[in-house]
């Protein structure tokens, strides 16, 4: 995988005014009452030149805008960013995180090699100093991302290298700061990988491609292991869910398992945690096939299964004291003659029977397999995370993942580990109304329930296979879909999730 940018986790306990780079961010408040001790000690080397632009009003302080000052050889830089970071009082870390993003992102617009991040300064106190550094990182690896290995001709008008780091003048402070940057570091790289398997097209990833890239994930990271089940051993396992979707494709389904052991010995003191995720290498709908509007995007509906992947790669880097399965179930939804049919009745892995009434909601059936492949493993909690519902997105929009689940106390976990991570989730119910919709007269449970509510009833139906497991579903239809180019970000998968789980995993392990 071709790799852009290059976060040095290196500080430089140098004055900012002398730091060289060829652009220095530094973040501004909207309500800020004149300069910070950063934008102050640069304006006056500049002559004025940062007061001026806020004063003249071309500059306001306003989340994701910017403005360009030169430094004309008064400083270090060849020029300052100033980072619009919004309302100091409502500030969340994801304004450092996005004012980050919004720097490497023009960076590389502006073909520029070297970045100097001071975004922080202006948060002085308001977050821990190692929260400040992880999303610093996060946000650096975020907007410098770019998705162009099949772009053959000019690197598509970038330059090949950024290097970000991260100025902070005070050791001490510095010393905090690059503790959390490390970690961030891992988590945005994660992400980055991520988005490029996720953006990849359905000719290049299919089932089995995703379990080769996930063979040599595996294969080159300490802790991580692999097991595939191909379709004679779906088979032999009566995976019938994952075998059903999978049929109308020449590429065969398969289930991949990743396994982090990284509290070695049985007496852990934490759960075994199960992430599900939905890989839908191309939903084409099937026999029920999608209309031709935008059904490229369906590329991208092995997301969720692909933020398993790229977690599991975090967790591992990040060393935590956990076991965690990796659980992708992985198929391609396509019609032919040999395909699952409306009106078939499935037998899945769980024993349960589900009449099949559209072939397009056939994330669920693959998933009910995966969901009953953790709990017979063991795990005590199970976080699936799936492109499940249209619905969804019709409900929530594309600024936040719905979630659902049988135990409060998870669901209060993940909401805080959102807040953190700046992916964020908002509850919505799947209780026995929504199940009682997903009853068929003539086996287990159908797959469709009635127009609405479509992702309850979607939930309601994965509850059907967790038992009594403490479990979390999260539907991401939508995070990444129909995503256009932003000032923080370019288009296309923002590998939604990893910044999330990883972030709960993290908490789980107490760190
Ligand atoms: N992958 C889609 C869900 C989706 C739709 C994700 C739009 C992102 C954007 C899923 O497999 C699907 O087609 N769901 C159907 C379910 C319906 C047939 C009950 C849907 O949402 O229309
Ligand atoms: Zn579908
Ligand atoms: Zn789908």
């Amino acid at each position: 995988m071709r790799e852009i940018i290059k976060v040095e986790v290196a500080g430089r306990k140098a004055d900012l005014a002398e730091y060289p780079t060829e652009l220095l961010a530094v973040g501004h408040f909207s309500d800020a009452k004149g300069l910070d001790r950063i934008c102050k000690q640069l304006d006056k080397e500049l002559g004025g030149a940062i007061r001026a632009v806020i004063e003249l009003g071309d500059f306001k302080g306003k989340q994701k805008t910017n403005a360009v000052i030169y430094g004309n050889g008064r400083i270090g830089a060849k020029r300052v960013l100033l980072v619009g970071l919004g309302e100091r009082k409502k500030a969340t870390l994801d304004a450092v995180r996005k004012a980050a993003a919004l720097a490497a992102n023009t960076a590389v617009k502006m073909k520029l090699k070297s970045l100097g991040l001071a975004v922080h300064g202006a948060f002085g106190g308001k977050f821990d100093l190692a929260a400040l550094g992880r999303a610093c990182a996060e946000g650096a690896y975020f907007g410098s991302y770019r998705y162009d290995e099949f772009v053959t001709e000019g690197n598509n008008g970038r330059a090949d290298s950024l290097s970000v780091e991260l100025i902070e003048p005070d050791s001490a402070k510095f010393r905090k700061l690059n503790k959390g940057l490390a970690d961030g570091v891992i988590i945005g790289r994660a992400q980055s990988y991520a988005r490029t398997v996720a953006n990849r097209p359905g000719n290049v990833i299919n089932p089995d491609t995703l379990a080769a890239e996930a063979r040599q994930l595996a294969k080159g990271t300490a802790g991580l292991s692999c097991t595939v089940f191909d379709d004679k051993q779906l088979q032999a396992r009566g995976m019938g869910g994952i075998l059903a979707v999978g049929s109308g494709s020449a590429n065969k389904p398969r289930l991949i398992i990743l396994r982090y052991d990284g509290a070695k010995k049985a007496a852990s003191k934490h759960a075994t945690v199960g992430l599900v995720g939905k890989a839908i290498t191309f939903d084409s709908g099937g026999i029920s096939i999608k209309p031709a509007q935008r059904m490229d995007q369906m590329k991208l509906d092995k997301s969720g299964g692909i933020a398993v992947l790229a977690t599991m790669k975090a967790v591992a880097e990040l060393k935590l004291p956990l076991n965690v399965y990796g659980i992708i179930p992985a198929a391609e939804n396509l019609p032919s003659g040999t395909s699952y049919r409306p009106g078939d009745i499935v037998t899945t892995y769980s024993g349960k029977t589900v009449e099949v009434q559209n072939t397009d909601a056939e994330g669920r059936m693959i998933l009910c397999d995966g969901l009953a492949y953790a709990v017979k493993q063991k795990c005590d909690v199970i976080i699936d995370i799936a492109t499940l519902t249209g619905a969804c997105l019709v409900a929530l929009g594309k600024y936040m993942a719905g979630l659902m689940g049988n135990d409060d106390r998870l669901g209060k976990q993940l909401r805080a580990a959102a807040e953190q991570s700046g992916e964020k989730l908002w509850p919505m119910p799947s209780g026995d109304e929504y199940a009682e919709e997903m009853k068929s007269k003539i086996a287990d449970l159908k797959n469709i329930g009635s127009r609405w509510g479509g992702a309850c009833t979607a939930a309601a139906f994965l509850r059907q296979f967790v038992g009594e497991t403490n479990w979390a579903h999260l539907d991401i239809a939508g995070m990444d879909l129909f995503e256009r180019e932003t000032p923080v970000s370019t288009g296309g998968s923002r590998g939604f999730g990893v910044r999330l789980l990883t972030t709960y995993l993290m908490s789980v392990a107490g760190k």
